[in-house]
């Protein structure tokens, strides 16, 4: 049928839409490079951005995820507070506003209606809004002042992948254009790091037999598994665990480490699965600390690093890139992790049980 022909060769619409990622992010480096190849926001944008003392990041799902490694990129690079919400939480329960707030919906579809609900509310209270969006055209786009697209292409598999990640490359052009705006220099080209990024992330999913290997390896029969990291590494995890959960259905929970000894350790029983990310050098002993106390208790860890902070112990290392867009790279093993994981314990991925691309109910 028709969607097979889009699928081309490949079996899934999660496995194309992982793969393209690289190119995801070289699309966005051209569509957002002004004529002497800068990377560049529309100035209007920039200036709305600026002129706010917090901005105030609404999304739901994996583009929360994205908002909560945005909300890093904009507060160490631009020096602008951000607060990031759930949109369904938010709107029943709206935090003291600052003085001169800005809102960003980040939406891949730009139809789910729990963050248009925030939109209409903060709209009523005058209040401006960007969308950063896949869709242009779409319920949120048109409905806020400014758009911001992701130029991903129609992303078709429920669980999102290339979304998430155009979504976080788009925060981080919008951070250092902020930066730039506010005087504050940098002292790297973001440009150049997407690049990096970009072929790392191609290296990456060319390592599919390995991911598949680890997913037969730790989650073929298991009944749940645990993904922990700190800092960046932490975002990441949550992503990790959502992916695993909605494909595969394996209860599975992203987790801060140093949070771990509070309560969740008391989960960790002979042989459950822990994965962990190990991509932040000033967190680099805490995280390999908080693997030791799970394997006290029987864990199977699974840790993946980033080159220069490896150990002999580490499963998979990834190749270097900026430590502030680690997230860029250090999920898509993740998704691949899920996919197989999925595959392998004959789900159907993607179309999950109970889920739906973009949900339009409250
Ligand atoms: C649904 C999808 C998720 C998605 C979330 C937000 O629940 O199943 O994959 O992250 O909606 O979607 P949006 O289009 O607003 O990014």
């Amino acid at each position: 049928d028709a969607s097979d022909i889009e699928k081309g060769t490949y079996p899934h619409y999660m496995l194309k839409e992982i793969d393209e990622q690289p190119f995801v992010m070289r699309r966005i480096i051209q569509k957002y490079q002004d004529e002497n190849g800068q990377l560049t926001i529309d100035p209007e944008i920039i200036r709305e951005v600026t002129n706010a003392d917090r901005l105030y990041i609404i999304a739901c799902g994996t583009s929360y995820h994205a908002g909560l490694v945005g909300k890093q990129l904009i507060e160490k690079w631009a020096k602008i507070p951000v607060e990031v919400h759930v949109a369904s939480e938010f709107s029943y329960n709206m935090p003291l506003l600052s003085e001169r707030p800005l809102f960003i919906y980040i939406s891949q579809s730009g139809e789910t209606a729990d963050s248009r609900a925030v939109l209409v509310q903060t709209k009523e209270l005058g209040y401006k809004a960007i969308t950063i969006t896949n869709v242009p055209g779409s319920t949120l786009s048109r409905e806020a002042d400014y758009t911001l697209l992701l130029h991903a292409g129609p992303e078709i598999a429920v669980a999102s992948t290339k979304a998430y990640t155009a979504q976080i490359a788009v925060l981080a052009i919008l951070a250092t254009a902020a930066a730039k705006a506010k005087g504050i220099a940098l002292d790297f080209d973001l440009k150049k790091e997407l690049g990096i990024i970009a072929n790392v992330m191609e290296m990456l999913c060319d390592a599919k037999e390995e991911m598949e290997k680890i997913a037969l390896e730790y989650l073929s029969t298991t009944r749940n598994c645990f993904f922990i990291g700190r800092t960046v590494d932490y975002y990441v995890c949550l992503e990790g665990a959502l992916k695993l959960k909605e494909i595969s259905y394996i209860q599975a929970e992203g987790f801060a480490g140093g949070e771990l000894k509070h309560g969740t350790i008391a989960l960790i029983e002979n042989g459950t699965p822990v994965i962990a990310l190990a991509t932040q050098e000033h967190v680099n002993l805490s995280i390999r600390g908080n693997v030791k106390e799970v394997v006290a208790r029987g864990a199977n860890p699974c840790i993946i690093s980033m080159r220069g902070l490896e150990t002999d112990e580490d499963r998979y290392v990834i190749p270097a890139v900026h430590p502030m867009l680690t997230p860029l790279v250090s999920v898509v093993p993740l998704q691949l992790i899920a996919y197989y994981a999925a595959l392998h314990r004959g789900c159907d991925v993607d179309k999950p049980r109970n889920l739906a691309k973009s949900v339009t109910v409250e």
